[in-house]
């Protein structure tokens, strides 16, 4: 099959070419993202494949299935930034990776809250300058300590699975118990119970209409003081304004992020010669207790390839059978 494959970095090139080699699906690389702006670059294409910064919003989805697409392959897991019901009204079959080692984002959400109670990121910088004084880098043990997972799915229980060798008290917020977190002994509660309880809250549900900024306000304020906050999820499922007066009054102890609302104009991309436009982002930089790093929770070698793998895997069984059960169907956005 012919396909457009948008936003692609040299490393989505190396995987999916490797993974390529004995299917031999035509592949066109745009480093462009796709957008209503950039739509007419890929007209024409029977298969577009997008990652998560790409928008897939009504008119950019009329155009394509205008111009003969049938088919959208997205290489990762969350599909908020594609309309699905358009997409479903107008015959676009959309497919995603569902599951590609959740661990490598459970591990750099670990990897966050362990570089944050330690403060590793200003440790680091300190010794650099010669500046060897501990004050300020006084840190605290997660045995003992209760964590509240939002979303127990592929991700949240591979976080558990790797708390629970910590010593934490685990707790979790999700409509479906998860087996595996059962096992654990993960206690499942409401989510103002896990927010006034929780010394770490770290999120890994969807980005979906219910879930956009549920931690905003009223949620940071039942949390308890100092609370460590972890996002790998969607930017979104955070009003990062609210964040902001809470870090300010000290209630957040503490923010990790891996994703943020606004990052489709800010990351995959290098802006270190340009002026940042986003005030918002500027005053989350300030904050010695924030962490933030460029959406790279998906980004191993083991991720990478598992992506590369099931997305051209989608494409073919969509080609053959003109269904695939990695579909994004209707049933996911209830
Ligand atoms: P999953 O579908 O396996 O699990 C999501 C879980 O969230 C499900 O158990 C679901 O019941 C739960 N959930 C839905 N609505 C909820 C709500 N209102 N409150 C609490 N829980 C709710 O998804 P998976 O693979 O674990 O991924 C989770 C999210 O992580 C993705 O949707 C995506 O946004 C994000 N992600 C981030 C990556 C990164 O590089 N930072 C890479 C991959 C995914």
């Amino acid at each position: 099959m012919k396909i457009a494959v948008c936003s692609a970095q040299p490393y989505d090139r190396q995987f999916l070419l490797a993974a390529n080699r004995d299917i031999g699906h035509e592949l066109v690389f745009f480093e462009t993202s796709l957008c209503e702006e950039t739509q007419q670059m890929v007209r024409g294409f029977p298969a577009v494949c997008v990652f998560v910064n790409d928008r897939l919003n009504a008119a950019v989805l009329n155009t394509l299935a205008g111009h003969g697409t049938r088919l959208i392959a997205l290489r990762c897991a969350g599909f908020n930034n594609v309309d699905i019901l358009t997409a479903n009204d107008l015959g676009l079959y959309v497919v995603r990776v569902p599951a590609y080692s959740p661990h490598s984002v459970a591990e750099h959400s670990v990897a966050l809250i362990l570089a944050l109670n330690r403060h590793l990121h200003r440790a680091y910088n300190r010794v650099r300058n010669g500046n060897f004084a501990l004050q300020g880098l006084l840190g605290f043990e997660l045995r003992g300590k209760t964590v509240g997972i939002v979303g127990t799915g592929h991700i949240g229980s591979a976080v558990a699975g790797i708390l629970h060798g910590f010593g934490c008290r685990l707790i979790a917020h999700d409509p479906q118990q998860n087996a595996e977190c059962l096992n654990l002994g993960v206690e499942y509660v409401s989510l103002e119970r896990l927010c006034a309880v929780s010394d770490i809250i770290t999120l890994h549900c969807p980005l979906t209409p219910d879930t956009h900024y549920l931690i905003g306000t009223t949620a940071i304020a039942c949390m308890k003081q100092g609370v460590m906050l972890i996002n790998t999820s969607r930017g979104a499922v955070v009003d990062t304004r609210a964040v902001i007066e809470g870090l300010k009054s000290a209630k957040i102890g503490a923010l990790g992020i891996d994703v943020y609302e606004q990052e489709g104009d800010l990351f995959f991309q290098d802006l270190s010669e340009r002026v940042i436009q986003d005030d918002i982002f500027g005053r989350l930089l300030t904050f010695p207790n924030v962490l933030i790093t460029g959406h790279q929770g998906f980004f191993t070698e083991e991720a990478l390839a598992s992506i590369a793998q099931t997305t051209l895997q989608n494409i073919s069984i969509f080609e053959r059978d003109g269904v695939c059960e990695n579909a994004v169907t209707m049933e996911l956005l209830r």
